[in-house]
């Protein structure tokens, strides 16, 4: 293992969250010290749980830049997480507060961090930037083509402006900016239920789990999704800040696509259910087809290989439903 984190003493915001709690987690076998800061507004003091004496925990809601200056101090790098992290039903009616809350957060983090003199920073970006017609599977240099994502556009518009303050911090302080665009995380254990402004797997699982039948799933089926176990990214998230901070953004995603009519049925295998599937096309399905071109990652990272497999993940999540 690498010594780069060794002692070192790193702030995760967002780090009580689900990817965020994975990231401190992984921070801590590498012998970093980490910090969260997190305003608890999804994410848990339980995600923590048997590490949470290894952490230093800041209850911040960091929108507000004085919070953010808080939450800084003693750090040396920086992996900013946090945000309003919510699935379709909610950013699709909900784009101005997903742009607000996406802005107030990444602006004020990123120049917190150059006041306190933390020159190693992650930008936590999302695949919701690609426009709606991008290439399948996508590559990096279609993020700002064209407007994002129109079922995400609000989220999309203000990832889109943290990267782009994070490549000026980069060349007007000499900042060292690592960019991750993950696709769709899943898997693990400790996914915060957020009722209808949940991600897919989580909830499609919940609801099959409480017995729903017909089971009605959102928009056609035929829409397609690319999935990355929770723990791949988190690990990956870790090894770019160390290893990747060129500003260069990398998609944490690859060119595997699942339909979610195909996802439904692997939920229902792995679960043992088997109610009547039925599709409403009057609620929003968001892009019609969604995968990562995976090249830039293999490039970055040859050594990555996936841990776990889709149907690995779900059994991780429909075992945490039982329990
Ligand atoms: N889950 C995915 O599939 C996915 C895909 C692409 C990008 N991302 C990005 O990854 C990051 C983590 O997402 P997640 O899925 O773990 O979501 P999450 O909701 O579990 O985590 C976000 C964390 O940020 C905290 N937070 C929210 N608003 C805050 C505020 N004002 N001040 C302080 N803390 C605040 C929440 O309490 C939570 O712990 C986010 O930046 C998200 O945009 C996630």
């Amino acid at each position: 293992m690498s010594p780069y984190w060794k002692d070192k003493a790193v702030l995760v915001t967002g780090g009580a969250g689900y990817i965020g709690s994975y990231v401190v987690e992984d921070l801590l076998r590498r012998d970093a010290r980490p910090i969260v800061a997190d305003n608890l507004e999804t994410g848990t003091i339980e995600n923590l749980a048997g590490f949470r004496e290894r952490v230093e925990f800041r209850n911040l809601d960091l929108r507000e830049f004085s919070n953010c200056r808080a939450a800084v101090k003693g750090a040396e790098v920086a992996m900013n997480l946090a945000a309003r992290a919510y699935g379709v039903g909610h950013s699709h009616k909900n784009h101005g507060d997903m742009l607000t809350s996406t802005l107030q957060i990444s602006l004020n983090m990123l120049e917190a961090a150059r006041l306190a003199g933390i020159r190693r920073y992650l930008v936590v970006s999302t695949s919701c930037v690609y426009p709606d017609d991008a290439v399948m599977p996508t590559p990096e240099g279609c993020a700002f083509d064209g407007t994002p994502e129109s079922a995400n556009e609000g989220y999309g518009w203000g990832k889109r402006m943290a990267e782009i303050q994070a490549g000026y911090y980069a060349r007007e302080h000499g900042m060292e900016v690592a960019i991750v665009r993950p696709f769709n995380a899943y898997g693990g254990a400790r996914y915060t239920w957020k009722d209808e402004k949940s991600h897919v797997i989580p909830m499609l699982v919940r609801r099959v789990m409480s017995g729903e039948d017909p089971l009605v799933v959102w928009g056609s089926g035929r829409q397609t999704r690319s999935f990355m176990h929770v723990r791949d990214i988190a690990r990956l998230m870790v090894d770019a800040t160390e290893r990747h901070a060129t500003g260069e953004p990398v998609n944490l995603g690859d060119e595997s696509e699942i339909s979610i009519a195909d996802l439904v049925q692997v939920i229902l295998r792995v679960a043992g259910r088997n109610p009547k599937v039925v599709f409403d096309t009057s609620k929003p399905e968001g892009k019609a087809r969604k995968s990562a071109d995976g090249s830039r990652l293999r490039k970055v990272f040859p050594d990555f290989k996936a841990g776990v497999s889709l149907e690995g993940g779900i059994r991780e999540i429909v075992a945490t439903y039982r329990a």
